[in-house]
């Protein structure tokens, strides 16, 4: 049932997160237990956004303290921010939590009604360069057979969310019908709407791909980023603009803003033969914000919501935005020229031939 109020637009600045919340409460069986949650989130990233207000002057810095199990540089922030996300959920009845921060995930309450996988730190190498991070936060519902909690195929999601910590702090957020986006209002210590039923540009002028490792890229992806690259001397037949931030979730606002693709693909180096961004708790979450923003959030061969995890921490590759540039991307990577010499070893990843 859409509980998407009509003209939502003289709500702006007006209606609060938790009254959003409390509407949405009334909408279906797991609604309460959903609105619980992202309240509590909510809670946390008003936490986390004044301890990343005060930098270097809190007691939680960009410094490393060691790895996560993802092999990542773990900061003293990622432990911060997952030991206050964790504190503020803790009090609700959650059958199973997941972070990018725990090795394994964990059962909570085995009669909880939902299931939330969270990257409390998003974008960590931009601390201590004063660079917008984030929190992004995917909500599932409690299978009967919670080991597989984690398992669930993308489009399972009853909601997802991210958090900026940049020079607003802001929470995106889609209860599956549509996005949101509330900004905190500081004085008041809440949440307030400031942009309701986002939606993205068909087509876009700005790609975002970290260009160094372009020599490492499977030809589909260089094809694409080629393309771009020629502008409207090539087959774009317009030019694009670059922007790479190295926070999904600064490169997620940016596209809800002006429409964009966002690429990170899967490339030679060791350990990136699926790229970087987990699936779990990066890719699924911010797939269902794309999609219900109305972009695409693709692998370049499948779409990222029909995907399901094999492990917690899984890596899958991921290009997401605009629905124009995403199919292109994905039209390359069927092209089968380009297919085929990704696996004919001579004009593979060692770049001897320059598509
Ligand atoms: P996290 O800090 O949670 O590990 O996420 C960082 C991710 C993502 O936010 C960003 O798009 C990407 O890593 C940047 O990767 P590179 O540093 O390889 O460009
Ligand atoms: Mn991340
Ligand atoms: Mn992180």
């Amino acid at each position: 049932m859409r509980h998407r109020q009509r003209g939502w637009t003289q709500m702006i600045g007006q209606l609060r997160l938790d009254d959003h919340l409390q509407r949405y409460t009334e909408t279906a069986p797991h609604a309460l237990a959903v609105a619980a949650a992202v309240d509590a989130i909510a809670t946390a990233a008003i936490e986390i956004a004044g301890l990343i207000a005060s930098g270097d002057l809190a007691d939680a810095s960009g410094l490393t303290t060691g790895r996560n199990s993802d092999g990542d540089l773990q900061r003293d922030l990622d432990v911060h921010a997952d030991a206050i996300l964790r504190r503020c959920l803790g009090r609700l009845p959650i059958a199973a939590l997941a972070s990018e921060e725990m090795r394994e995930a964990q059962i909570v309450d085995r009669h909880g009604r939902i299931c939330i996988a969270i990257d409390p730190l998003d974008g960590s190498s931009n601390i201590d360069i004063n660079m917008t991070v984030g929190t992004i936060f995917s909500i599932l519902p409690a299978p009967d057979d919670l080991s597989l909690a984690f398992q669930q195929r993308g489009s399972a999601q009853l909601a997802a969310g991210f958090v900026t910590y940049g020079p607003q702090t802001s929470l995106v957020l889609t209860l599956g019908d549509g996005v949101d986006i509330f900004t905190l209002d500081r004085k008041a210590g809440c949440f307030r709407l400031a942009r309701s039923a986002v939606q993205i540009s068909e087509t876009c002028e700005e790609f975002a791909i970290n260009a160094s490792n372009r020599r490492h890229w499977d030809p589909p992806v260089r094809a694409f980023i080629d393309e771009c690259l020629a502008g409207v001397e090539g087959p774009a037949n317009h030019d694009f603009n670059m922007r790479w931030i190295g926070s999904l979730v600064a490169e997620a606002y940016r596209i809800l803003t002006r429409g964009g693709v966002f690429l990170y693909p899967s490339d030679a180096r060791p350990g990136y033969g699926d790229g970087r961004l987990r699936l779990v708790y990066e890719a699924h979450p911010m797939a269902m914000i794309i999609e219900q923003a109305g972009g695409s959030a693709s692998t370049g061969r499948e779409r990222v919501l029909e995907l399901s995890a094999q492990s917690l921490h899984q890596r899958v590759p991921l290009i997401m935005g605009s629905s124009n540039e995403v199919r292109r991307a994905e039209e390359l990577h069927c092209d089968p020229l380009l297919v085929a010499s990704v696996s004919a070893p001579l004009f593979a990843r060692r770049g001897f031939f320059r598509l």
